[in-house]
Protein backbone atom coordinates (compact mmCIF):
# COMPACT_ATOMS: atom_id res chain seq x y z
CA UNK A 1 0.00 0.00 0.00
CA UNK A 2 1.31 3.45 -0.88
CA UNK A 3 2.16 5.99 1.58
CA UNK A 4 2.99 9.96 0.81
CA UNK A 5 5.63 11.19 2.55
CA UNK A 6 5.71 14.96 3.29
CA UNK A 7 8.27 17.31 4.63
CA UNK A 8 7.33 20.82 5.76
CA UNK A 9 9.05 23.73 3.95
CA UNK A 10 8.77 26.98 3.03
CA UNK A 11 6.54 29.63 0.80
CA UNK A 12 4.81 27.73 -1.91
CA UNK A 13 5.09 29.32 -5.55
CA UNK A 14 3.75 28.81 -8.84
CA UNK A 15 0.71 27.48 -10.71
CA UNK A 16 -1.82 24.21 -10.47
CA UNK A 17 -4.10 23.00 -12.91
CA UNK A 18 -7.47 22.46 -11.96
CA UNK A 19 -9.14 19.08 -13.42
CA UNK A 20 -12.80 18.11 -13.90
CA UNK A 21 -15.13 17.38 -11.31
CA UNK A 22 -14.98 13.78 -10.03
CA UNK A 23 -18.70 14.00 -8.40
CA UNK A 24 -19.82 15.53 -11.98
CA UNK A 25 -18.02 12.70 -13.99
CA UNK A 26 -19.66 10.44 -11.64
CA UNK A 27 -22.84 11.18 -12.07
CA UNK A 28 -22.46 12.13 -16.23
CA UNK A 29 -20.94 8.80 -16.84
CA UNK A 30 -24.46 6.97 -15.88
CA UNK A 31 -26.15 9.27 -18.14
CA UNK A 32 -24.82 7.08 -21.07
CA UNK A 33 -27.32 4.89 -20.20
CA UNK A 34 -30.46 7.00 -21.46
CA UNK A 35 -29.46 7.01 -25.03
CA UNK A 36 -28.49 4.21 -27.29
CA UNK A 37 -26.35 7.29 -29.10
CA UNK A 38 -22.78 7.84 -27.70
CA UNK A 39 -22.20 10.44 -25.09
CA UNK A 40 -18.33 11.98 -25.14
CA UNK A 41 -17.04 13.33 -21.90
CA UNK A 42 -14.04 15.47 -22.05
CA UNK A 43 -12.07 17.43 -19.58
CA UNK A 44 -12.66 13.72 -17.38
CA UNK A 45 -10.96 13.49 -14.30
CA UNK A 46 -8.09 10.91 -14.24
CA UNK A 47 -9.10 8.81 -10.64
CA UNK A 48 -10.09 5.37 -9.41
CA UNK A 49 -13.44 6.37 -8.43
CA UNK A 50 -13.72 7.04 -12.48
CA UNK A 51 -12.32 3.40 -13.48
CA UNK A 52 -14.82 2.14 -10.63
CA UNK A 53 -17.51 3.77 -12.40
CA UNK A 54 -16.09 2.56 -16.23
CA UNK A 55 -16.38 -0.81 -14.85
CA UNK A 56 -19.66 -0.45 -13.31
CA UNK A 57 -20.95 0.90 -17.07
CA UNK A 58 -19.12 -2.18 -18.42
CA UNK A 59 -20.48 -4.78 -16.77
CA UNK A 60 -23.96 -3.51 -17.91
CA UNK A 61 -22.85 -3.92 -21.38
CA UNK A 62 -21.96 -0.21 -22.33
CA UNK A 63 -18.69 0.46 -24.49
CA UNK A 64 -16.42 2.87 -22.34
CA UNK A 65 -13.49 4.27 -23.83
CA UNK A 66 -10.30 6.30 -22.20
CA UNK A 67 -8.45 8.42 -24.50
CA UNK A 68 -6.23 10.92 -24.29
CA UNK A 69 -4.42 9.96 -21.18
CA UNK A 70 -8.36 9.67 -19.68
CA UNK A 71 -9.14 13.15 -20.38
CA UNK A 72 -11.88 12.07 -22.90
CA UNK A 73 -14.43 9.47 -22.41
CA UNK A 74 -16.49 8.38 -25.00
CA UNK A 75 -19.47 5.91 -24.28
CA UNK A 76 -22.19 3.96 -25.83
CA UNK A 77 -24.87 2.36 -24.11
CA UNK A 78 -26.15 0.70 -27.48
CA UNK A 79 -26.55 -2.61 -26.35
CA UNK A 80 -27.08 -3.26 -22.75
CA UNK A 81 -27.35 -6.54 -21.88
CA UNK A 82 -27.31 -6.73 -17.91
CA UNK A 83 -29.70 -4.79 -15.66
CA UNK A 84 -27.73 -5.39 -12.42
CA UNK A 85 -25.20 -3.64 -10.92
CA UNK A 86 -23.38 -5.95 -8.34
CA UNK A 87 -22.30 -6.01 -5.38
CA UNK A 88 -18.84 -6.33 -5.91
CA UNK A 89 -18.34 -2.93 -7.65
CA UNK A 90 -21.12 -1.27 -5.64
CA UNK A 91 -19.70 -1.65 -2.55
CA UNK A 92 -16.75 -0.07 -4.01
CA UNK A 93 -18.27 3.13 -4.50
CA UNK A 94 -21.49 4.71 -3.45
CA UNK A 95 -21.93 6.80 -6.71
CA UNK A 96 -22.40 3.08 -8.05
CA UNK A 97 -26.71 3.81 -6.96
CA UNK A 98 -26.93 6.46 -9.61
CA UNK A 99 -27.23 3.72 -12.61
CA UNK A 100 -30.44 2.59 -10.88
CA UNK A 101 -32.70 5.47 -12.45
CA UNK A 102 -31.26 5.69 -15.89
CA UNK A 103 -31.84 1.92 -16.38
CA UNK A 104 -35.37 2.04 -14.82
CA UNK A 105 -36.26 4.98 -17.08
CA UNK A 106 -35.13 3.56 -20.75
CA UNK A 107 -35.49 0.12 -20.18
CA UNK A 108 -38.18 -0.44 -17.46
CA UNK A 109 -35.93 -2.20 -15.25
CA UNK A 110 -32.68 -2.79 -13.03
CA UNK A 111 -31.47 -4.28 -10.21
CA UNK A 112 -28.59 -2.17 -8.16
CA UNK A 113 -26.92 -3.38 -4.97
CA UNK A 114 -27.61 -1.73 -2.00
CA UNK A 115 -24.28 0.28 -1.51
CA UNK A 116 -24.12 -0.63 2.52
CA UNK A 117 -21.71 1.05 5.14
CA UNK A 118 -19.28 3.86 4.54
CA UNK A 119 -16.60 5.31 6.86
CA UNK A 120 -18.31 8.60 7.01
CA UNK A 121 -22.07 7.92 8.13
CA UNK A 122 -25.23 5.72 7.77
CA UNK A 123 -25.61 6.96 4.27
CA UNK A 124 -28.76 5.17 3.27
CA UNK A 125 -30.05 5.60 -0.41
CA UNK A 126 -33.66 6.39 0.51
CA UNK A 127 -34.55 9.43 -0.76
CA UNK A 128 -33.53 8.19 -4.56
CA UNK A 129 -35.58 5.04 -3.87
CA UNK A 130 -38.47 7.31 -2.76
CA UNK A 131 -38.19 9.62 -5.65
CA UNK A 132 -38.25 6.63 -8.32
CA UNK A 133 -41.27 5.54 -6.37
CA UNK A 134 -43.16 8.59 -6.68
CA UNK A 135 -42.63 8.71 -10.48
CA UNK A 136 -44.15 4.82 -10.93
CA UNK A 137 -41.28 2.31 -9.87
CA UNK A 138 -42.17 -0.52 -7.81
CA UNK A 139 -39.72 -1.45 -5.48
CA UNK A 140 -38.37 -4.88 -4.05
CA UNK A 141 -36.07 -4.96 -1.97
CA UNK A 142 -34.02 -8.52 -1.56
CA UNK A 143 -30.98 -10.10 -0.22
CA UNK A 144 -29.14 -6.40 0.04
CA UNK A 145 -30.45 -5.32 -3.60
CA UNK A 146 -32.84 -3.08 -4.87
CA UNK A 147 -35.15 -4.58 -7.85
CA UNK A 148 -37.06 -1.73 -9.64
CA UNK A 149 -39.60 -2.30 -12.00
CA UNK A 150 -41.47 0.70 -14.41
CA UNK A 151 -43.82 -2.03 -16.69
CA UNK A 152 -45.24 1.05 -18.67
CA UNK A 153 -42.34 2.78 -18.21
CA UNK A 154 -41.74 6.20 -15.07
CA UNK A 155 -44.49 8.83 -14.81
CA UNK A 156 -44.01 12.10 -14.37
CA UNK A 157 -44.47 13.25 -10.53
CA UNK A 158 -44.20 15.49 -8.04
CA UNK A 159 -40.92 14.83 -5.76
CA UNK A 160 -40.33 16.64 -2.38
CA UNK A 161 -37.38 16.19 -1.08
CA UNK A 162 -37.66 16.33 2.88
CA UNK A 163 -33.60 17.40 3.10
CA UNK A 164 -31.21 18.25 0.69
CA UNK A 165 -29.42 15.13 -1.02
CA UNK A 166 -27.22 15.54 -4.57
CA UNK A 167 -27.16 11.90 -5.39
CA UNK A 168 -30.99 11.27 -4.84
CA UNK A 169 -31.37 14.77 -6.78
CA UNK A 170 -28.61 12.89 -9.71
CA UNK A 171 -30.85 9.56 -9.82
CA UNK A 172 -34.01 11.72 -9.95
CA UNK A 173 -33.48 14.27 -12.47
CA UNK A 174 -31.88 11.38 -15.18
CA UNK A 175 -34.83 9.22 -14.71
CA UNK A 176 -37.37 11.70 -15.58
CA UNK A 177 -35.97 12.74 -18.94
CA UNK A 178 -37.24 9.82 -19.83
CA UNK A 179 -40.64 9.54 -17.90
CA UNK A 180 -44.09 10.23 -19.38
CA UNK A 181 -45.22 13.68 -18.28
CA UNK A 182 -44.22 16.00 -16.01
CA UNK A 183 -41.62 15.80 -13.20
CA UNK A 184 -41.20 18.62 -10.38
CA UNK A 185 -38.01 18.41 -8.01
CA UNK A 186 -38.92 20.19 -4.66
CA UNK A 187 -36.29 20.73 -2.32
CA UNK A 188 -33.72 19.86 -4.99
CA UNK A 189 -29.58 19.87 -4.60
CA UNK A 190 -28.58 22.96 -6.15
CA UNK A 191 -24.33 21.95 -6.37
CA UNK A 192 -22.68 22.96 -9.87
CA UNK A 193 -22.60 19.40 -10.50
CA UNK A 194 -26.29 19.01 -10.34
CA UNK A 195 -26.16 21.98 -12.97
CA UNK A 196 -23.28 20.35 -15.22
CA UNK A 197 -25.26 17.46 -15.34
CA UNK A 198 -28.68 19.43 -16.18
CA UNK A 199 -26.75 21.28 -19.02
CA UNK A 200 -25.43 17.69 -20.69
CA UNK A 201 -28.72 16.56 -20.25
CA UNK A 202 -30.22 18.98 -22.06
CA UNK A 203 -27.61 18.70 -25.14
CA UNK A 204 -28.87 14.91 -25.14
CA UNK A 205 -32.36 16.59 -25.84
CA UNK A 206 -34.12 16.40 -22.49
CA UNK A 207 -36.07 19.46 -21.54
CA UNK A 208 -35.30 21.00 -17.96
CA UNK A 209 -35.79 24.02 -16.32
CA UNK A 210 -34.54 25.26 -12.60
CA UNK A 211 -31.04 23.64 -12.15
CA UNK A 212 -29.76 25.30 -9.63
CA UNK A 213 -32.36 26.67 -7.90
CA UNK A 214 -33.92 24.64 -5.68
CA UNK A 215 -36.90 23.54 -7.80
CA UNK A 216 -36.28 21.87 -11.10
CA UNK A 217 -38.75 20.80 -13.60
CA UNK A 218 -38.49 18.15 -16.17
CA UNK A 219 -40.81 17.93 -19.31
CA UNK A 220 -40.49 13.83 -20.08
CA UNK A 221 -39.05 13.02 -23.68
CA UNK A 222 -39.37 10.07 -26.11
CA UNK A 223 -35.54 9.64 -26.35
CA UNK A 224 -32.28 11.02 -25.87
CA UNK A 225 -29.68 11.70 -27.85
CA UNK A 226 -25.85 11.80 -28.59
CA UNK A 227 -23.94 14.73 -26.67
CA UNK A 228 -20.32 16.14 -26.34
CA UNK A 229 -20.16 17.70 -23.04
CA UNK A 230 -16.87 19.00 -21.01
CA UNK A 231 -16.61 18.19 -16.97
CA UNK A 232 -17.27 21.45 -14.70
CA UNK A 233 -13.87 22.57 -12.74
CA UNK A 234 -13.52 20.42 -9.65
CA UNK A 235 -14.59 22.73 -7.12
CA UNK A 236 -13.53 20.25 -4.29
CA UNK A 237 -9.71 20.02 -5.88
CA UNK A 238 -9.17 23.97 -6.59
CA UNK A 239 -10.92 24.63 -2.56
CA UNK A 240 -8.29 21.86 -1.51
CA UNK A 241 -5.19 23.35 -3.40
CA UNK A 242 -6.18 26.96 -2.48
CA UNK A 243 -5.79 25.79 0.93
CA UNK A 244 -2.02 24.96 0.12
CA UNK A 245 -0.51 28.29 0.15
CA UNK A 246 -2.95 29.43 2.45
CA UNK A 247 -1.09 26.62 5.34
CA UNK A 248 2.34 27.11 4.30
CA UNK A 249 2.53 30.67 2.78
CA UNK A 250 3.22 31.33 -0.97
CA UNK A 251 1.36 32.43 -3.84
CA UNK A 252 -0.17 29.94 -5.50
CA UNK A 253 -2.50 30.30 -9.05
CA UNK A 254 -5.16 27.99 -10.08
CA UNK A 255 -5.90 27.34 -13.01
CA UNK A 256 -9.29 26.63 -14.13
CA UNK A 257 -10.66 28.08 -10.59
CA UNK A 258 -13.63 30.15 -10.27
CA UNK A 259 -15.17 31.82 -7.50
CA UNK A 260 -18.91 31.20 -8.13
CA UNK A 261 -17.71 27.91 -7.35
CA UNK A 262 -16.56 28.15 -4.04
CA UNK A 263 -18.01 31.58 -2.52
CA UNK A 264 -18.87 30.07 0.88
CA UNK A 265 -15.35 28.82 1.43
CA UNK A 266 -13.69 31.81 -0.05
CA UNK A 267 -15.38 34.17 2.14
CA UNK A 268 -14.06 31.79 5.05
CA UNK A 269 -10.51 31.56 3.57
CA UNK A 270 -10.97 35.95 2.94
CA UNK A 271 -11.99 35.68 6.92
CA UNK A 272 -9.15 34.14 8.29
CA UNK A 273 -6.63 36.36 6.40
CA UNK A 274 -6.01 34.61 3.02
CA UNK A 275 -5.96 36.90 -0.15
CA UNK A 276 -7.77 35.97 -2.85
CA UNK A 277 -7.89 36.91 -6.68
CA UNK A 278 -9.54 36.74 -9.87
CA UNK A 279 -6.75 36.25 -12.66
CA UNK A 280 -7.40 36.16 -16.43
CA UNK A 281 -6.54 32.10 -16.12
CA UNK A 282 -8.35 30.94 -12.58
CA UNK A 283 -8.13 31.92 -8.45
CA UNK A 284 -4.94 33.32 -7.63
CA UNK A 285 -4.38 32.29 -3.56
CA UNK A 286 -1.52 34.45 -1.13
CA UNK A 287 -0.49 34.29 2.26
CA UNK A 288 1.66 36.80 3.65
CA UNK A 289 3.56 36.50 7.34
CA UNK A 290 1.91 35.74 10.50
CA UNK A 291 -0.55 33.65 11.70
CA UNK A 292 -3.79 33.40 10.12
CA UNK A 293 -7.31 34.29 11.80
CA UNK A 294 -9.60 31.69 13.90
CA UNK A 295 -12.56 31.18 11.78
CA UNK A 296 -16.03 29.34 12.43
CA UNK A 297 -17.08 26.81 9.78
CA UNK A 298 -20.55 25.49 9.65
CA UNK A 299 -21.18 22.95 6.41
CA UNK A 300 -24.38 23.20 4.79
CA UNK A 301 -25.26 22.15 1.00
CA UNK A 302 -24.50 24.55 -1.81
CA UNK A 303 -23.88 27.48 -1.85
CA UNK A 304 -22.85 27.09 1.80
CA UNK A 305 -20.16 25.73 2.68
CA UNK A 306 -18.99 22.15 1.44
CA UNK A 307 -18.62 19.51 3.78
CA UNK A 308 -16.36 17.89 1.66
CA UNK A 309 -13.62 21.07 2.54
CA UNK A 310 -14.25 20.89 6.33
CA UNK A 311 -11.35 18.17 6.85
CA UNK A 312 -8.60 20.25 4.68
CA UNK A 313 -10.22 23.95 6.32
CA UNK A 314 -9.24 22.22 9.66
CA UNK A 315 -6.31 22.21 9.01
CA UNK A 316 -5.15 25.31 8.42
CA UNK A 317 -7.35 26.21 11.18
CA UNK A 318 -5.01 23.92 13.31
CA UNK A 319 -2.37 27.07 13.44
CA UNK A 320 -4.51 29.89 13.57
CA UNK A 321 -4.51 32.34 16.43
CA UNK A 322 -7.45 31.58 18.82
CA UNK A 323 -10.39 29.11 18.81
CA UNK A 324 -12.25 28.41 15.47
CA UNK A 325 -15.45 26.19 15.84
CA UNK A 326 -16.37 23.50 12.90
CA UNK A 327 -20.04 22.65 12.54
CA UNK A 328 -20.79 19.07 10.58
CA UNK A 329 -24.04 19.19 9.15
CA UNK A 330 -24.28 16.71 6.51
CA UNK A 331 -22.32 13.79 7.69
CA UNK A 332 -22.39 12.51 11.28
CA UNK A 333 -18.78 10.90 12.26
CA UNK A 334 -16.99 13.00 9.92
CA UNK A 335 -14.21 13.94 12.32
CA UNK A 336 -12.48 11.47 11.37
CA UNK A 337 -9.30 13.37 10.38
CA UNK A 338 -8.96 14.71 14.00
CA UNK A 339 -7.57 12.58 15.86
CA UNK A 340 -4.41 11.70 13.27
CA UNK A 341 -4.55 15.73 13.40
CA UNK A 342 -3.92 15.62 17.22
CA UNK A 343 -1.10 13.08 16.37
CA UNK A 344 0.59 16.30 14.79
CA UNK A 345 0.09 18.78 17.56
CA UNK A 346 -3.28 20.46 16.68
CA UNK A 347 -5.70 20.81 20.08
CA UNK A 348 -9.26 19.84 19.00
CA UNK A 349 -11.83 18.58 21.04
CA UNK A 350 -14.52 16.94 19.17
CA UNK A 351 -18.36 16.58 20.55
CA UNK A 352 -20.95 15.63 18.10
CA UNK A 353 -21.03 16.84 14.90
CA UNK A 354 -19.34 20.26 16.47
CA UNK A 355 -15.29 20.30 16.68
CA UNK A 356 -13.42 22.82 18.40
CA UNK A 357 -9.83 23.81 17.31
CA UNK A 358 -7.40 25.63 19.10
CA UNK A 359 -4.74 27.20 17.26
CA UNK A 360 -1.39 26.20 17.60
CA UNK A 361 2.08 28.03 16.82
CA UNK A 362 3.12 25.10 14.55
CA UNK A 363 2.20 21.18 13.99
CA UNK A 364 5.20 18.42 14.27
CA UNK A 365 5.60 16.09 11.65
CA UNK A 366 4.50 12.71 12.51
CA UNK A 367 2.94 8.97 10.87
CA UNK A 368 -0.41 9.47 10.62
CA UNK A 369 -3.78 7.41 8.20
CA UNK A 370 -5.70 8.12 6.22
CA UNK A 371 -9.37 7.43 6.40
CA UNK A 372 -11.34 8.51 4.08
CA UNK A 373 -10.76 10.80 1.22
CA UNK A 374 -10.98 14.12 2.03
CA UNK A 375 -8.85 13.14 5.05
CA UNK A 376 -5.90 11.94 3.78
CA UNK A 377 -5.76 15.33 1.64
CA UNK A 378 -6.16 17.24 5.13
CA UNK A 379 -3.20 15.26 6.26
CA UNK A 380 -1.12 15.98 3.14
CA UNK A 381 -2.02 19.89 3.97
CA UNK A 382 -1.14 19.87 7.44
CA UNK A 383 2.10 18.01 6.84
CA UNK A 384 3.50 20.85 4.34
CA UNK A 385 3.34 23.69 7.27
CA UNK A 386 4.85 20.89 10.13
CA UNK A 387 8.26 20.79 11.32
CA UNK A 388 9.70 17.59 9.69
CA UNK A 389 8.13 14.38 8.09
CA UNK A 390 4.84 13.26 7.78
CA UNK A 391 4.15 10.20 6.33
CA UNK A 392 0.38 9.84 5.60
CA UNK A 393 -0.74 5.95 5.23
CA UNK A 394 -3.19 4.26 3.53
CA UNK A 395 -3.57 6.94 0.32
CA UNK A 396 -5.72 4.43 -1.90
CA UNK A 397 -8.45 6.94 -0.44
CA UNK A 398 -6.57 9.70 -1.93
CA UNK A 399 -6.42 8.30 -5.97
CA UNK A 400 -10.20 8.08 -5.35
CA UNK A 401 -10.24 12.15 -5.93
CA UNK A 402 -6.98 13.59 -6.62
CA UNK A 403 -5.21 12.74 -9.62
CA UNK A 404 -1.26 12.95 -9.12
CA UNK A 405 -1.73 14.74 -5.96
CA UNK A 406 2.36 14.67 -5.84
CA UNK A 407 3.16 16.05 -9.09
CA UNK A 408 0.64 18.95 -8.38
CA UNK A 409 2.06 20.14 -5.06
CA UNK A 410 5.61 19.12 -6.08
CA UNK A 411 5.58 21.82 -8.99
CA UNK A 412 4.28 24.62 -7.17
CA UNK A 413 7.77 23.50 -4.62
CA UNK A 414 6.38 21.25 -1.80
CA UNK A 415 8.57 18.35 -0.79
CA UNK A 416 6.20 15.35 -1.20
CA UNK A 417 7.15 12.56 -2.77
CA UNK A 418 4.83 8.58 -2.97
CA UNK A 419 7.03 5.27 -1.90
CA UNK A 420 5.29 2.02 -2.79
CA UNK A 421 4.90 -0.89 -0.43
CA UNK A 422 5.07 0.80 3.05
C1 LIG B 1 -22.41 13.76 -2.74
C2 LIG B 1 -20.94 13.77 -3.06
C3 LIG B 1 -20.11 13.82 -1.76
C4 LIG B 1 -20.56 15.00 -0.90
C5 LIG B 1 -22.06 14.98 -0.68
C6 LIG B 1 -22.59 16.19 0.06
C7 LIG B 1 -20.87 12.49 -5.10
C8 LIG B 1 -20.41 11.26 -5.79
N1 LIG B 1 -20.60 12.57 -3.81
O1 LIG B 1 -22.65 12.55 -2.01
O2 LIG B 1 -18.74 13.97 -2.12
O3 LIG B 1 -19.93 14.92 0.36
O4 LIG B 1 -22.74 14.91 -1.95
O5 LIG B 1 -22.24 17.35 -0.60
O6 LIG B 1 -21.38 13.41 -5.72
N2 LIG B 1 -29.04 10.83 2.67
C9 LIG B 1 -30.07 10.06 3.17
N3 LIG B 1 -30.79 9.32 2.27
C10 LIG B 1 -30.52 9.33 0.93
C11 LIG B 1 -29.46 10.11 0.46
C12 LIG B 1 -28.73 10.85 1.36
O7 LIG B 1 -30.34 10.03 4.35
O8 LIG B 1 -31.21 8.63 0.18
C13 LIG B 1 -28.24 11.66 3.63
C14 LIG B 1 -26.77 11.30 3.66
O9 LIG B 1 -26.52 10.26 4.57
C15 LIG B 1 -26.17 12.63 4.09
C16 LIG B 1 -27.07 13.67 3.41
O10 LIG B 1 -28.27 12.98 3.13
O11 LIG B 1 -26.24 12.77 5.48
C17 LIG B 1 -26.53 14.27 2.16
O12 LIG B 1 -26.10 13.25 1.29
P1 LIG B 1 -26.07 13.42 -0.29
O13 LIG B 1 -26.21 14.86 -0.65
O14 LIG B 1 -27.03 12.46 -0.88
O15 LIG B 1 -24.62 12.95 -0.63
P2 LIG B 1 -24.12 12.02 -1.81
O16 LIG B 1 -24.92 12.30 -3.03
O17 LIG B 1 -24.00 10.63 -1.34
Amino acid sequence: MDSIIVTGNGPLKGQIPIAGAKNACLTLMPATLLSEEPLTLTNAPRLSDIRTMTQLLQSLGAEVTSMQDGKVLAMSSHDIHNHTADYDIVRKMRASILVLGPMLARDGHAVVSLPGGCAIGARPVDLHLKALEAMGAELDLREGYVHAKAPGGLKGGIVDFPFVSVGATENALMAATLAKGTTVLKNAAREPEIVDLAQCLRKMGAQIEGEGTSTITIQGVDRLHGATHPVVTDRIELGTYMLAPAICGGEVELLGGRIDLVGAFCEKLDAAGIGIEETALGLKVTRGNGRVRAVDVTTEPFPGFPTDLQAQMMALLCTAEGVSVLEEKIFENRFMHAPELMRMGAKIDVHGGTARVTGVDRLKGAPVMATDLRASVSLILAGLAAEGETIVNRVYHLDRGYERVEEKLGAVGARIERVSGR
